[in-house]
């Protein structure tokens, strides 16, 4: 499994307004870079927050690569996965429409009868054990999705390479979970701020034992620069 996580940040290092509102950070050359990494993945991967503020799609835009992906005998589009413990995916979210499979890695204490609504809405449900490490914060009182355990459920399906495209919650369980591979981020020229605003990583935060990375590239892209990173 080899994980890449790619977001668009402001110079303050926020993927977002305060109220949670999506904002477009990048430009067009960066909107194609993204779309080339969807293209080169198995599956983009979000946390239901993220499907709950911005109702993404996450689908290709190109048709060039939709067409590359099949003549290679793949999926059109790359399959989207929804990190969501207690399957609080509304059943008209976008991501469940039938231009690509979608799993939603809900806990195994959400009812039978919200997985059947969300399977019959067109989500492939996986059902994975709650963390130990998580829930502090009584919000999933068994805990959020144990991501490893998630990734590996997506491995045994054949999904290798995953893009994780935000939001902030789910890019620090990863990092804390010690997933990441890889990590690319668009600055771009704007400041956002906001002391609720999410960040590239939220979650608790690290007091110790910091991830710490390589810096492998950096590019130009509108008026931006996108940072490429190895994570060590
Ligand atoms: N600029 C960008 O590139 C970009 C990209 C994406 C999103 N965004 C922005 O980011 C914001 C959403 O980010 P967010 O941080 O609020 O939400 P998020 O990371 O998308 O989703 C977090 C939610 O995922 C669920 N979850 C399940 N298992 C988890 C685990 N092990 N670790 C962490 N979360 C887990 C939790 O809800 P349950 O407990 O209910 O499962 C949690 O509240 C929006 O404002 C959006 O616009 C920006």
């Amino acid at each position: 499994m080899h994980v890449v996580v790619n977001a668009a940040q402001s110079v303050d290092g926020k993927l977002a307004t305060r109220r949670r509102e999506q904002l477009r950070i990048s430009g067009p050359e960066d909107f194609d870079r993204v779309d080339r990494i969807r293209a080169a993945a198995d599956a983009v991967l979000v946390g239901v927050g993220t499907v709950l503020a911005d109702d993404p799609h996450l689908t290709l835009t190109e048709e060039d690569r939709r067409v590359g992906r099949l003549r290679n005998g793949r999926p059109g589009n790359p399959a989207r996965i929804v990190v969501d413990s207690r399957g609080r995916t509304p059943t008209d979210a976008r991501i469940l429409d039938d231009a690509a499979t979608t799993y939603l890695l809900v806990g195994a204490d959400v009812p039978d009868d919200r997985r059947a609504t969300l399977e019959a809405a067109g989500a492939t449900v996986i059902a994975v054990e709650g963390s130990d490490a998580a829930t502090d914060d009584d919000r999933s009182p068994d805990g959020r999705v144990d991501l490893t355990a998630a990734l590996d459920a997506l491995a045994e399906r054949g999904l290798d390479r995953i893009l994780v495209e935000g939001g902030g919650e789910v890019i620090f369980s990863l990092f804390a979970a010690g997933l990441v591979d890889e990590l690319s981020v668009y600055v771009g020229s704007m400041v956002i701020g906001g002391r609720d605003a999410p960040t590239l990583a939220d979650g608790d935060g690290f007091t110790g034992s910091f991830p710490s990375l390589t810096l492998t590239g950096t590019e130009r892209l509108d008026d931006g620069i996108v940072l490429s990173y190895d994570v060590d």
